[in-house]
């Protein structure tokens, strides 16, 4: 048998995605090698493809290791870990995973805010904790139900969210790059959008054009009501910012997924009684990665059978023109 194309897994992946990928590549895991460098040393000039996400990225030992490098498949829709540049101007191919994780990280943000309008963390604990025979009834909360609720950022997981929240009798407004062809109401900027609404559902990609786009005057826009949701990616949010607003009451509360700087969270973040913090789940089910792991095999075997790929991340498209 000739030898298999030499993939290089850069992160973790499922044994599902194993199962698909090892029949046909030879798989160097450099997530479990015991000394990195090495494998690179030994290993990296026969590398031909990569498995990583969009925290791993591509990452410069492996650029620079794997001269042969041609195809990078990423486990997730955000890419703005990867130096997308980079790999093009070397003519790596890059593919993401969108479409399959609409629905579900649209309902992680709707969880978010359920969570943090309704208090749950707060009424989960009334009721374990013997709270509610010792003091009566936890206080009341704010309603989920037929509020204005803006969405920042109007791609395919931002329209998935408007029609969960019109499912609850939202009014939705939304501000992105370019106003659509759609029923939403549209404003020209993060503060007119955020002045508009009770709750503001942060959903943009991530990278240096929506670094900070949610700062201290669209917090104060918010207001001391509102609820700020994040599911896109930390660097959205100017994290200092969004303390100082939960601490001095200028703004409701937060729901977050994502953080600047992950695995890490801030003290004073974990230190809020009005925010609910979820560890970057938004994809995170059994059904949904299975459909991202299943996605990047596509990829990899479609690159195999004809050079192209099935889900190229739009920068490709010259490429593979
Ligand atoms: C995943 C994500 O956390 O798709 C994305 O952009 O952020 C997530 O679905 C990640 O890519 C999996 O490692």
């Amino acid at each position: 048998m000739p030898d298999l194309p030499v993939l290089l897994q850069i992160g973790s992946f499922t044994t599902r995605m194993a199962d698909q990928l090892a029949p046909r590549f030879e798989i160097l895991s450099l997530f479990e090698a015991p000394d990195r460098a090495a494998l690179l040393a030994a290993r990296g000039a026969d590398v031909v493809a990569i498995c990583t996400d969009g925290h791993w990225g591509i990452p410069d030992d492996v650029f620079e290791a794997c001269p042969k490098l041609q195809v990078a498949a990423s486990y997730g829709v955000g890419y703005d870990g990867i130096d997308v540049e980079r790999a093009l101007s070397r003519g790596i191919l890059v593919s993401h995973t969108p479409d399959v994780l609409n629905d579900e990280v649209a309902a992680t943000a709707l969880m978010l805010w359920f969570a943090v309008a309704r208090r749950l963390v707060l009424q989960d604990a009334w009721a374990r904790s013997g709270t509610w025979e010792r003091r009566g009834n936890a206080p009341l909360t704010q309603t989920v139900v037929r509020r204005q609720v803006g969405v920042l950022g109007f791609g395919r997981i931002g329209q998935t969210i408007a029609r969960l929240a019109e499912a609850h009798g939202a009014t939705v407004h939304y501000h992105a790059r370019s106003r659509r062809d759609a029923p939403q109401i549209f404003h020209p900027n993060p503060v007119a959008l955020a002045h508009a609404v009770d709750v503001l559902i942060v959903i943009t990609p991530g990278g240096s054009e929506t670094r900070h786009l949610v700062n201290r005057p669209v917090l104060d826009a918010l207001g001391p009501e509102g609820i700020l949701i994040n599911v896109a990616r930390g660097s959205v949010v100017d994290e200092d910012a969004l303390v100082s607003a939960l601490v001095d009451g200028r703004l409701g509360g937060a729901g977050l997924d994502v953080f600047a700087d992950e695995p890490t969270i801030p003290e004073a973040i974990k230190s809020l009684e009005n925010v609910v913090l979820t560890p970057h789940i938004g994809s995170a089910t059994y059904e949904t990665r299975a459909a991202m792991g299943d996605l990047v095999c596509d990829n990899l075997i479609k690159w195999l059978q004809d050079g192209t790929l099935k889900t190229p991340v739009p920068e490709c498209a010259a490429l593979l023109a």
